[in-house]
């Protein structure tokens, strides 16, 4: 791995302030001063250290968790139960956080990961990476819904969303089951493109991010590692 990647995987900086601190001598690889950044290194072997202090090597993790309700998408709370509370004991030395959020009432697939680039990648609204959604709502949309959605639906606030493809999966009484695919992750957003057409969700889970889909063997609660190939799934390739 070069060293520039490694620190800036393992710190919070930049691989341009990295290369900095490198031509300022401040890094040292094995005892050496490290002046050019790009050097390979190994990092399960080699010692590197900024301003005297060793970086431990700790590899990205990638955690899949089938979400139960209850549990809030975050590191720390006073109030409820976190999700980190459901990651086994052999992770936890890994400082992994949740890729993004869920509602504490939404269930389903979410990505617990240590990996800051990637996390900032699939979340980044430049890069449109899918998220689908299974639903049960009051309500029975219909071709108008479906070609508001698909046209972007102007929330409470004013913001219109992007393009999102809404399917009916069936309708009776007055109530729905209905999948929507959106690209964006706004603050409630499902919640509030059904409220925006006079329509309630009354229940959520997310199903599929990029091309990975949440898998059906996760009880709710359940987490296990991803494989590489499914990383690369999650960011739609
Ligand atoms: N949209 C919502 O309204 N809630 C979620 O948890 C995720 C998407």
């Amino acid at each position: 791995m070069r060293l520039d990647k490694f620190l800036s995987n393992m710190l919070p900086y930049s691989r341009k302030e990295v290369k900095r601190f490198c031509r300022e001598g401040r890094v040292q690889v094995n005892d050496r001063p490290a002046k050019d950044s790009g050097i390979s290194i190994d990092p399960e072997c080699d010692h590197v250290r900024l301003d005297g202090q060793e970086i431990a090597y700790i590899p990205n993790v990638y955690l899949m968790l089938n979400k139960p309700a209850g549990y809030v998408s975050a590191v720390e709370d006073n109030k409820f139960p976190t999700v980190l509370e459901l990651v086994p004991e052999e992770y936890a030395h890994f400082h992994l956080y949740p890729m993004g959020r869920l509602d504490r009432d939404t269930e389903g697939l979410l990505i617990l990961t240590n990996d800051g680039a990637m996390t900032h990648e699939i979340l980044s609204p430049k890069k449109h990476v899918d998220k689908v959604y299974f639903a049960q709502i009051d309500g029975t949309p219909g071709k108008k819904e479906i070609a508001l959605f698909k046209k972007g639906v102007v929330l409470d606030d004013g913001y219109e969303t992007l393009p999102a493809n809404l399917v009916v999966l069936s309708s009776q009484n007055g109530k729905s089951e209905i999948e929507l695919t959106i690209r964006e992750g706004k603050f409630h957003q499902v919640k509030r493109m059904f409220e925006a057409v006079g329509m309630r969700v009354t229940y959520l889970r997310r199903i599929r991010m990029g091309k990975l889909p949440l898998d059906p063997s996760l009880e709710l609660g359940q987490a296990r590692q991803l494989s590489p190939e499914e990383v690369r799934m999650l960011g739609g390739k």
